[in-house]
């Protein structure tokens, strides 16, 4: 769904902001007496006007990833987060923490189509905001942009005093900083899971808030930045395999339920149904797995009715009725085909929730993806989402099947491709309306053994390069973690 048509009402910001992405976006195809162009400068002038018209200048900075209007932070509608994380690209590409347009009752269409050109080719000078800064004179001196280390604001403010007290001066390191931060929410969900599960092992009394906590920090940060959002789910981690694993099926399940069309509410309760599904692999479960041989008799039990464990964990936690008896489906149903085989075995013939294919659906890419002890390798990405658009119909839902792998593209993130230049690439998400072609970085094998991020690569040919995608690894087959050079 296109910005335009899903409806939203977006404040002065989102709409500014999404104006200036279209003239960017545009003025790369179009000449400028193109009727498209065309409408799209007076529907950019006509919000700055519209803005003026408040008396203020439209000061727009980014900071710590996040875009501010003046002092006012733009919280992002879900419609718009492609237009957010892509102007915060653009914006670091040319070392720009700000741009401030002052007020001017003479702004004409040939200085806007001017900016935006020098805004596009500022990024291939070396230094491109001194570039883009000696370009900005005469008619358009009403533009003002300012450097990521600059400490005063495009408003001129000071970075101590702004919004009575907040400090919104714009430092470098921004998309670090809400890197580090995606990190810590992420680490935070393991430390919370694992104290959960001790006391319920304990057969303590547990209350979910700092999980409910985990799950809107995970739902803000995909608001923020759905690239680096869905970048925590390719971390693996053996010595804690459960609780990575509910973590990632939480993230994934998230974004996937979010592209379904559900709710923050139903949002949140996702989260939770995801983080809780394998409550049920108690110490029994790990012992029956580890065993060498295939499993059968009360082992092959433990582990097929280890959905109805976490059922009876979930009812012992201290947590509201209603919530708890919204997460007992999906639950239940996480290992069940939609052709009700699977396990645990069921008479039911009532078909699943939505909650359940949704889950079921993150719950095997994670497996497939990830280090099992009855498996010789995990499938490559690529082979994941294969396998599942096959068995999708019979075990999986075709229709949740097909939302996954537009979300996640046949190269998903964290895929290591091998190309024709027999150099490796490492992904990283894609964002609505970007095409099957992912974003991705070249690996470079340093003398020492170790690998390091190269340079970025456009795999769709629309820049030129030539490289093409001959196939894909196993990041764990490969001995790396694709969230070290993703986060
Ligand atoms: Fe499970
Ligand atoms: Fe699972």
């Amino acid at each position: 769904m296109s910005e335009k048509e899903s409806g939203d009402k977006h404040s002065p910001g989102e709409v500014l902001l999404h104006n200036l992405f279209r003239l960017i976006q545009v003025v790369k195809i179009h000449q400028s007496n193109n009727r498209l162009f065309a409408d799209i400068v007076a529907a950019f002038k006509a919000a700055l006007a519209g803005y003026w018209a408040t008396g203020r200048p439209a000061a727009f900075i980014l900071y710590r990833g996040r875009f501010f209007l003046n002092d006012e932070r733009i919280v992002f509608s879900p419609s718009m987060w492609t237009t957010s994380v892509k102007m915060s690209e653009f914006f670091q590409e040319r070392s720009l923490s700000g741009l401030k347009f002052e007020i001017n009752e003479e702004v004409t269409d040939q200085a806007i189509v001017s900016l935006v050109d020098f805004l596009n080719k500022a990024k291939r000078f070396p230094e491109p905001f001194e570039w883009l800064r000696s370009q900005l004179s005469e008619d358009l001196a009403w533009v003002v942009p300012t450097k990521e280390d600059d400490s005063t604001l495009p408003g001129g403010g000071s970075s101590q005093t702004a919004g009575g007290g907040r400090q919104v001066a714009v430092r470098p390191e921004a998309q670090s900083e809400l890197k580090r931060q995606a990190r810590q929410i992420y680490s935070q969900g393991l430390t919370v899971m694992r104290t959960l599960v001790t006391r319920l092992d304990e057969g303590k009394k547990v209350g979910i808030q700092k999980a409910k906590r985990v799950v809107q920090e995970l739902i803000d940060l995909m608001s923020e930045d759905m690239r680096l959002y869905l970048a925590l789910s390719t971390i693996r981690d053996h010595g804690d395999q459960i609780f990575t694993h509910s973590l990632n099926v939480a993230v994934l399940s998230i974004a996937l339920a979010w592209k379904v069309g559900y709710s923050k509410v139903g949002l949140e309760q996702l989260g939770l149904i995801a983080l809780f599904h394998d409550l049920g692999k108690t110490g029994d479960f790990l012992a029956a797995v580890d065993k060498p041989d295939t499993l059968e008799g009360h082992d092959l039990a433990v582990v097929q009715n280890h959905p109805l464990g976490s059922i009876a964990r979930i009812i012992r936690l201290n947590a509201g009725y209603n919530l708890k008896l919204s997460m007992l489906h999906p639950v239940g149903e996480h290992h069940l085909g939609l052709d009700l085989t699977g396990y645990p075995k069921t008479k039911r013939t009532r078909p699943l929730t939505l909650g359940g294919r949704i889950l079921a659906v993150a719950d095997q890419y994670d497996a497939m993806t990830s280090w099992r002890p009855w498996r010789a390798e995990p499938l490559s990405p690529s082979m994941a989402i294969q396998t599942m658009v096959e068995i999708s119909g019979r075990s999986l839902d075709p229709l949740v099947v097909r939302l996954f792998v537009e979300m996640m593209g046949p190269w998903p993130v964290g895929s290591i491709l091998v190309l024709d230049s027999r150099e490796l690439a490492l992904t990283e998400a894609v964002l609505p309306g970007e095409g099957p072609y992912p974003p991705a970085f070249t690996l470079l094998k340093n003398e020492d053994g170790t690998v390091s991020r190269g340079p970025k690569l456009d795999l769709s040919g629309a820049s030129g390069d030539k490289r093409r995608i001959v196939g894909d690894l196993n990041p764990a087959a490969y001995g790396l973690q694709p969230a070290d050079y993703l986060l």
